[in-house]
């Protein structure tokens, strides 16, 4: 018997009392701040697909930074926008690249942010792949080399972790092995172990000037369909020395989320991508949903399918509503 007995809304009463009960807790401190970077001095640029998201120079990225840790959000990750791009991505090592510079900057501002930095190709290459063409195939041994270089750079640049999302295999094996020899063992990996081909990253492509110029992503990002993929990616990925992994996308992925909280014990993040954020602020724009209400909704239902770590475009707003 349970009913009358059992009576569930006792416990939903009175708000100090659903406080009381409330299994999942959202802190500003579990966000990760995405900034676009581009180079120059004082150029703050609207994205319009992502409203409230600005692609900034190095200097307003310390800036934001700043602000961010003033909220709670203490780390960000950054995405460069080159100015000159070619086939094989040099530009993705230059010391003196938009990612430097906004690393530096954001170190001078905010010291104590922890800077994050995405190590990938597609932002550099003429083409727009993450890795280095044989044909119109992405050659995944060759691009390894030129990862490892970009993620040397960042870190000599004062970058604190360094997050491969190319998606190559044996990746955080050869970005460990060039921070090791090169002397910074100290240096922590996030790997974005288990990205999928989605169709929710058309905003940041666009942001970010990425998208591929021909083809897609198949032959390297996960198949939307799989989940076992995702555990076999995730473990061989702490294998090679990765310290957190990442679920991307989140919201239409936690079920995936979950499956790798249930296999792992290193941190584990999830990332909230453009297209889960453009979709809340279109319709919340047209007054559709309340943009607030579903934010901190979508934000909990990802921490409790246990991600411990959320990369998010909502992060200062939603770290302002829950100061
Ligand atoms: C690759 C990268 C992408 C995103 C993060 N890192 C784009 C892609 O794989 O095409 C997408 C993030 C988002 O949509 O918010 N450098």
């Amino acid at each position: 018997m349970t009913f009358p007995r059992h009576r569930y809304r006792r416990l939903r009463y009175s708000e100090p009392l659903r406080d009381m009960v409330r299994e999942t807790h959202l802190d500003p401190a579990d966000f990760i701040a995405p900034l676009f970077v581009v180079p120059g001095a004082g150029v703050r640029q609207a994205v319009p697909s992502m409203p409230g998201v600005d692609r900034t120079s190095a200097d307003l990225a310390g800036v934001d930074a700043s602000e961010l840790f003033s909220l709670g959000v203490k780390s960000v990750i950054l995405f460069g926008i080159p100015d000159h791009k070619d086939a094989t991505g040099t530009s993705s090592a230059d010391p003196e690249g938009p990612v430097c510079e906004a690393i530096r900057a954001i170190k001078a501002a905010s010291p104590q942010t922890v800077v994050i930095t995405d190590i990938c190709l597609c932002e550099y290459t003429d083409h727009g792949h993450c890795g280095v063409l044989k044909g119109q195939y992405v050659d995944n041994d060759p691009t390894l080399e030129i990862l490892a270089r970009e993620a040397l750079t960042h870190v000599q640049a004062g970058a604190d972790i360094v997050a491969p999302s190319d998606m190559m295999d044996g990746r955080v094996a050869a970005l460990r092995d060039t921070l090791d020899r090169e002397g910074h063992v100290h240096i922590p990996i996030l790997s974005y172990a288990a990205k999928y081909s989605s169709g929710f990253y058309g905003p940041f492509r666009e942001a970010a000037e990425s998208a591929p110029s021909f083809g897609d992503r198949r032959s390297y990002q996960m198949d939307p369909a799989n989940v076992r993929e995702a555990v076999k990616e995730v473990l061989s990925d702490i294998e090679e020395g990765a310290d957190m992994v990442m679920v991307k996308p989140a919201m239409t992925y936690l079920d995936v989320v979950r499956a790798v909280k249930e296999v792992t014990n290193v941190p584990l993040a999830a990332y909230n991508v453009s297209g889960e954020y453009a979709m809340v602020k279109a319709a919340a724009q047209n007054g559709w949903i309340d943009g607030k209400r579903v934010t901190l909704e979508i934000l909990t239902s990802i921490k409790r399918a246990g991600a411990d770590l959320i990369l998010t475009y909502h992060a200062k707003e939603a770290a302002q509503w829950l100061g």
